[in-house]
């Protein structure tokens, strides 16, 4: 099928913890964009993969429900389906999977596949034109990529963690200090009154063979080492001694993040001969991350970009912007779709490839 401007796509996202749907138009106008936060995840401060997959079952129809209601149309209105198939948490991925391939027949519509990370990477078009090529990151509770854009729809993957994603970091950071989950947006309201200098913490820069990889689980472990040495978050939390022994952890700890994140953004840059900059992920919603990529496309005479935070953060307009080049371009998938959790084991032919 020729999918035109006006006809309309339900986009459908489930790899981690968050339940969303969305329905765009062909000209990529965002009709609505549903996120269910699953809250049962707080009380264990981290992901439970098990009671992830059991919320999205429980939330998926009535979050596709309410993004065609804020769209204000109907299901019969809907023109295809996309949908992530990976990567993430396998249980997480099949539910939205199998959602998908039941509205898609039951309506007789063409169903497409969508690589999470290539979401990431194009939420900014749910908003803006933004062109290539780029340098792209992609920072998250699950992923750190360092991804070459040369342009739309070719992804040289240049690095991503060995260890802990940067998300997961500020979250292990926060639960150690007793901040709660997710950590992020906490660590960085923290920070903000706390001096980045007060504690130096490692930057971890790796080896010659993989100078784009990331590796954050040796500054978790020394902030953890610093802070029960020091004992000052052992008593009363109130004094303000403690207060702002915390602030200066934070600021201390998120500037370490940064650095690793923006160098290696910066080294991309020169090895691929690209001025451009995109932030992604939820980990991209941080205020001193946006400040330091714009101070370095500056410095270089580039430029920097990220999407509104709540397209930053999982949501479906991001797959669906996919969703549409992908059925534009003549793009679909059969109902024999595989979820598949792990980006390596995705392969979209040419379109994502490791650089030599
Ligand atoms: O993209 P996302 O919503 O979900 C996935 O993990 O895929 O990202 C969530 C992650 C969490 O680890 C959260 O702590 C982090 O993004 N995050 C932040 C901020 N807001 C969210 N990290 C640092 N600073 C923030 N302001
Ligand atoms: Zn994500």
């Amino acid at each position: 099928m020729t999918f035109s401007e006006t006809d309309l796509l339900l986009a459908i996202e489930t790899s981690c913890d968050d339940t969303c749907a969305a329905v765009l138009r062909g000209d990529r106008t965002v009709l609505s964009n549903v996120v269910a936060r699953q809250d049962v995840h707080e009380e264990y401060i981290g992901v439970v993969p098990e009671l992830a997959s059991r919320e999205h079952l429980r939330l998926l129809l009535p979050t596709v429900r309410r993004a065609l209601d804020l769209a204000e149309v109907r299901l019969e209105d809907i023109s295809a389906i996309a949908v992530t198939h990976g990567p993430g948490l396998i249980g997480c991925l099949l539910v939205g999977l199998a959602g998908a391939k039941g509205l898609a027949m039951s309506r007789g519509i063409p169903l497409v596949g969508v690589n999470h990370i290539e979401g990431h990477l194009s939420a900014i078009l749910a908003e803006r034109e933004w062109e290539a090529p780029f340098v792209g990151l992609v920072a998250s509770g699950g992923h750190t990529e360092l991804v070459h854009v040369p342009e739309w729809g070719r992804y040289e993957l240049l690095g991503a963690t060995r260890d802990d994603a940067a998300g997961e970091a500020f979250d292990k950071v926060a639960k150690m200090l007793g901040l709660g989950f997710p950590g992020g947006p906490v660590v960085d309201k923290l920070a903000a009154n706390g001096n980045p200098s007060a504690f130096r913490y490692p930057r971890a820069w790796l080896d010659k063979d993989a100078p784009l990889d990331f590796s954050f689980s040796g500054l978790k472990t020394a902030v953890k080492y610093h802070v029960e040495k020091e004992g000052v978050l052992d008593g009363d939390m109130g004094r303000p001694e403690a207060q702002a022994f915390l602030a200066d952890v934070c600021a201390s700890f998120q500037a370490a993040v940064i650095d690793v994140l923006v160098g290696k953004i910066e080294r991309a840059c020169t090895l691929t001969g690209t001025k451009r900059i995109l932030l992604s992920g939820g980990v991209a919603c941080n205020r001193a991350l946006r400040e330091a990529a714009s101070q370095l496309a500056l410095r270089i005479g580039g430029e920097a970009a990220y999407p509104a935070p709540r397209l930053c953060a999982d949501n479906a307009a991001m797959i669906g912007v996919v969703g549409l080049a992908r059925l534009r371009a003549g793009e679909s998938d059969g109902l024999d779709l595989p979820a598949v959790a792990n980006l390596d084991d995705l392969t979209f032919g040419s379109r994502w490839v490791q650089p030599a």
